[in-house]
This record gives structure tokens, C-alpha cells and sequence, in this order.
């Protein structure tokens, strides 16, 4: 386990205690914030959210002012999208089409938020250091994904048709 890779089990109890509503966006502020607090090396966390079919729009984040919209045929997030898996990239500008909001991001990663079979929007990850996001923390953030969704009610508007 990487030095700087923190007690995940520990936040997703801590996490638990935080999402006491179960508005979506009270939740979805907080676990930004959360993260960006609790885990190291990061430079921006947030949402991007599918309000309409096949694109994504920004959400409640932590960091610099980013793009907006994408869509699921363009970036990290887009590919996340579209085949509902989490991106791990070590090196985003080895990416061809990576979508630079910040020149300072170097590593991301993406977890698609999925509920009864809709993609509701992805969390996305960015950090300044090359590879920093491990196979630990990959599941570590999913488990808080995880967290966030068991405590959270989405509203209608945000599925899919
Ligand atoms: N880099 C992302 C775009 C979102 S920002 O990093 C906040 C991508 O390629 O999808």
C-alpha cells in the first residue's frame, strides 16, 4: 500500500456519518469536500451528471472552474460514460482525447455513479502527480461512491430518458 494511499475503510464510516440527509446535492457538496479534504495530491474533485441523454454537465465540485458540458463521445469522463467503467489514467496527456480544464492535472480518475441501471453522472478525480491514483484507491473511492449512493435519493430529472 502506497504511504500516502489513506484508511479507506475508515472514511466510508466517516462519510456515512456526514451524508445525515439524503438530498442529493447537500450529499453531493460534501463528498467532494470530503475528498478533497481527506485524500492527498488532488487538485480537483466533482460531478458531471447526465441531465440529458448522452452528456455530461457539471455538478457540485472542489478546485479550479472547469469545462462544461462534455460529452460521452469526448474526454476521460466521456469514455467513463459510455462504458460505465472507471478510468484510471496514469498519464492524461498520453490520452489523445483528454480534455485539459487545468494544465496542472497530470493522473485522473473516474467512477461512473450507477443506479438500477442508469448512469446518473461520474465522479471525477484529478491530481497534479503522474500514476497517482492506485488499484487501492480506485476501490477505495468506489466504496465511497458506493457510501453516496446507498444514502442519497436522486431525483427524476437527473436519469436518463
Ligand atoms: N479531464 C476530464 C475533463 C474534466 S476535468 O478534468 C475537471 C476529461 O478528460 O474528461
Amino acid at each position: 500500500m502506497a504511504s500516502n494511499t489513506p484508511d479507506y475503510a475508515l472514511l466510508a464510516r466517516q462519510l456515512d456519518a456526514l451524508m445525515d440527509s439524503a438530498d442529493w446535492l447537500v450529499n453531493a457538496a460534501q463528498i467532494t469536500a470530503f475528498i478533497m479534504q481527506q485524500v492527498d495530491e488532488l487538485n480537483w474533485v466533482g460531478f458531471y451528471l447526465q441531465r440529458q441523454p448522452e452528456l455530461l454537465t457539471l455538478g457540485p465540485f472542489q478546485g479550479k472552474p472547469a469545462c462544461n458540458p462534455i460529452p460521452f463521445d469526448k474526454g476521460v469522463c466521456g469514455a467513463a460514460a459510455r462504458s460505465r467503467q472507471p478510468q484510471r489514467i496514469d498519464d492524461v496527456h498520453a490520452i489523445a482525447d483528454h480534455i485539459a480544464c487545468d494544465a496542472a492535472s497530470n493522473s485522473e480518475l473516474v467512477i461512473p455513479l450507477m443506479r438500477e441501471g442508469t448512469l446518473w453522472g461520474v465522479l471525477d478525480l484529478d491530481s497534479p502527480r503522474r500514476a497517482r491514483f492506485s488499484e487501492e484507491d480506485q476501490a477505495g473511492i468506489e466504496r465511497l461512491v458506493k457510501v453516496f449512493l446507498e444514502r442519497t435519493s436522486l431525483p427524476d430529472w437527473l436519469a436518463a430518458p
